[in-house]
């Protein structure tokens, strides 16, 4: 490592008419940010979404009454847990709901395969939000009013308390709730949970050992408690990372038989492949039952005749019959949303938003557009494990990313309003410098740093560090002669703002002297590689909204992550900021105390943003769109804000109007095992 040359920023910061003149790199404050959201929100108390609590009658889609008296199912009242969770008809927009139809989702991933806590994604874009649920849920609190904002909500975890000094946590979990196959769901699969897959090295799950505080260890207490012990004080802050992905139970009485420790014949790759994406229909704790995959084409599935939530009438919930999963692309997502033959996008891509916006402007528009605060950011993460490459020349940029000047370079050689205008005009881009995104609640303008373009800068800064064109082709050559300075940079072949991006970085860093060479990477597999530490630079839309929220993408807080920093055989050093960081991420998750933790969030942005652990490219705001023939759509869901809009918006609250649903598929079917 390098840090003799370290420019002190603060000092150029009092400089900077200087610096500007002489061409010396430097930070400046942000420009003024425009926000575009369009979002009114009324805001409720927390406890009026939903309870759990036992009703004295329960009534069911009526196809499944069918079923129930041919005697393929229990009836209802035996399906259900002793108190469901029962969503209150008051927080509801339009209401209890009529049974039946569709909701048509169409997404640009493609599911990897159902074993999510062996780490396998299901293509996103709401899908492992169907079919996982989790100890607590975090997507409807951007609903609940700040005072009321105490930590997550309840979920598969009905309630929790602490001891006196906050070491020990006991959560009681939801009594009699069954897997869509009927099997009992209890405190074996939370033990299997943990004991087998967080806390197995072997198993790299989404959530993995340390990462839910370091020597945390769980105890079961009966059939419904179990009982986490800490080293250190915690708070509920930290219960925010057992949402979607993280603090989802899978199905342990059909994983068992895969898992090397109860099955002696079996491999840890056989475990990671036992749920492969093709074989369905499994097991699930979610709404519904994938039923169907046809692979790049359409996922289909049924409702869970299990599920474990209801409404104030004791109606068993979802609404909805039957949910589809386009496979296509992200942009065709927003496309046939806004052509009424989707019925929900996240509109991510800012290349869409114009015409988007002009469409659904028309009075029988099938859609309606809200945009929200920038929450998506895009950013170049440059790989920090020096010590894991094998290659010397990949060492030798590793070294060179761990120089703050490089990464000042960077930084100075991007001009931030050209990478956004290369995927769109118009007001929507925000410069970003790395830290949480200017729609984050912990967001703070005073305490984000900024080194605007300044390619003089950045070539001084790479001469500062030895890089000269030794052989005159252009391109900067590595100290003492070595090669052409070449960045390979990953990034997702389906994510067409990406692209764009990519390629305009590539003649901004062109200029000043370094060589970009794209390599695109098939979006299913890039989650793989980049856990794997597989890269050198990588390129990505991100969002680092909540410290809690996949903490492990953003900061080091444990040896798994993040992806551009692991640990390996050979040990890995990190750098005083990230030591930094990490107490300020246990700050964070141990407090109760939002001036404690606003304080910290605020140190966190500085350091991030003047060391620049990642560099940041630009921020936008993304838009929900929603079919409006959908009820039950709360005004103001954010496309992110807890969690994605998928669960924000509680879609197995939605519902559609009789003469509205389309034709199920598979009408009055339910997964077969
Ligand atoms: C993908 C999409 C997001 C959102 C999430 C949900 O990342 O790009 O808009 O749908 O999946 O997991």
């Amino acid at each position: 490592m390098n840090n003799n040359l370290q420019i002190d920023t603060k000092l150029i910061k009092s400089a900077l008419v200087l610096a500007v003149f002489s061409g010396i790199a430097s930070a400046d404050p942000m420009p003024q940010e425009e926000s575009l959201s369009s979002i009114e929100i009324s805001l409720i108390g927390r406890n009026d979404l939903y309870t759990h609590q036992g009703l004295n009658r329960y009534a069911e889609a009526p196809f499944l009454t069918d079923l129930v008296s041919a005697g393929q199912l229990p009836p209802v009242g035996e399906r259900l847990p002793k108190q469901p969770v029962v969503f209150k008809t008051d927080a509801m927009v339009d209401g209890v709901g009529e049974y039946g139809g569709v909701f048509r989702h169409v997404i640009g991933g493609r599911p990897q395969g159902w074993h999510f806590l062996a780490g396998q994604h299901q293509g996103w874009g709401g899908i492992n939000m169907a079919v996982q649920e989790c100890l607590i849920r975090q997507g409807p609190r951007w609903q609940v009013k700040a005072e009321e904002q105490t930590g997550p909500l309840p979920n598969l975890a009905r309630s929790w308390e602490w001891n006196n000094d906050k070491t020990e946590l006991t959560m009681h979990l939801v009594e009699g709730a069954k897997w869509s196959d009927g099997d009992p769901f209890d405190v074996e699969d939370i033990q299997f949970w943990w004991e087998d897959n967080v806390e197995n090295p072997e198993v790299q799950g989404i959530l993995s050992a340390g990462e839910f505080g370091t020597g945390t260890s769980l105890e079961v207490i009966d059939d419904y408690t179990f009982k986490f012990r800490f080293t250190a004080p915690q708070s509920e802050s930290l219960l925010e990372s057992l949402a979607y992905n993280q603090g989802c139970p899978g199905p342990s009485h059909v994983l068992k038989e895969h898992h090397p420790k109860y099955n002696s014949s079996k491999s840890y790759e056989d475990y990671r492949n036992a749920l492969p994406a093709d074989v369905v229909p499994i097991p699930v704790l979610g709404a519904w039952v994938p039923v169907l995959h046809r692979p790049d084409e359409l996922v289909v599935l049924r409702r869970n005749p299990f599920y474990w939530k209801v409404d104030e009438r004791g109606n068993q919930l979802p609404y909805i019959n039957e949910m589809h999963f386009k496979l296509t692309t992200w942009d065709d997502r927003t496309t046939q949303a806004v052509a009424g033959t989707g019925d929900f996008s996240n509109m991510e891509n800012p290349g869409n938003y114009v015409e988007a916006l002009k469409q659904s402007q028309e009075p029988d528009a099938p859609v309606s557009v809200k945009f929200g605060s920038r929450n998506l950011v895009w950013r170049i993460e440059l790989n920090f494990a020096a010590k894991l490459a094998e290659d010397p020349v990949d060492r030798q940029l590793r070294t060179l990313f761990r120089d703050k000047n490089f990464r000042l370079a960077l930084s100075h050689a991007l001009d931030r309003n050209a990478v956004g205008q290369a995927v769109a005009r118009g007001p929507f881009f925000y410069p970003y410098t790395g830290g949480f995104a200017s729609g984050s609640p912990y967001y703070d303008y005073g305490s984000t740093e900024y080194q605007p373009y300044n390619p003089d800068g950045a070539r001084s800064l790479l001469a500062g560090l030895g890089l000269s064109d030794t052989d005159s082709n252009g391109i900067l050559n590595l100290p003492g002669g070595g090669e052409d300075l070449t960045l390979d940079i990953i990034y997702k072949t389906e994510r067409n703002e990406d692209r764009k991006m990519a390629d305009a970085v590539t003649s901004l860093f062109a200029d000043v002297g370094i060589r970009v060479l794209l390599k695109p990477v098939p979006e299913k597999n890039f989650g793989d590689i980049r856990n794997r530490g597989d890269f050198n630079v990588l390129l990505q839309r991100s969002n680092f909204v909540l410290p809690t929220y996949r903490t492990c993408e953003h900061l080091p807080i444990s040896d798994s992550c993040p992806g551009f920093h692991l640990s390996g055989a050979g040990g890995r050093d990190l750098l005083p900021f990230e030591t930094e960081l990490a107490s300020l991420n246990e700050t964070i998750v141990s407090t109760d105390d939002p001036r404690v933790s606003t304080r910290a969030a605020q140190q966190m942005q500085k350091i991030l943003t003047e060391n620049l652990y990642v560099v940041g490219l630009v921020q936008a705001p993304a838009a929900l769109l929603v079919n409006k023939r959908i009820r039950n759509v709360h005004p103001g869901t954010p496309v992110f804000m807890y969690d994605w809009a998928e669960d924000g918006i509680i879609r197995e609250r939605l519902w559609i109007p009789r003469e509205q649903q389309i034709t199920e598929l598979l009408p009055n079917t339910i997964a077969q095992y």
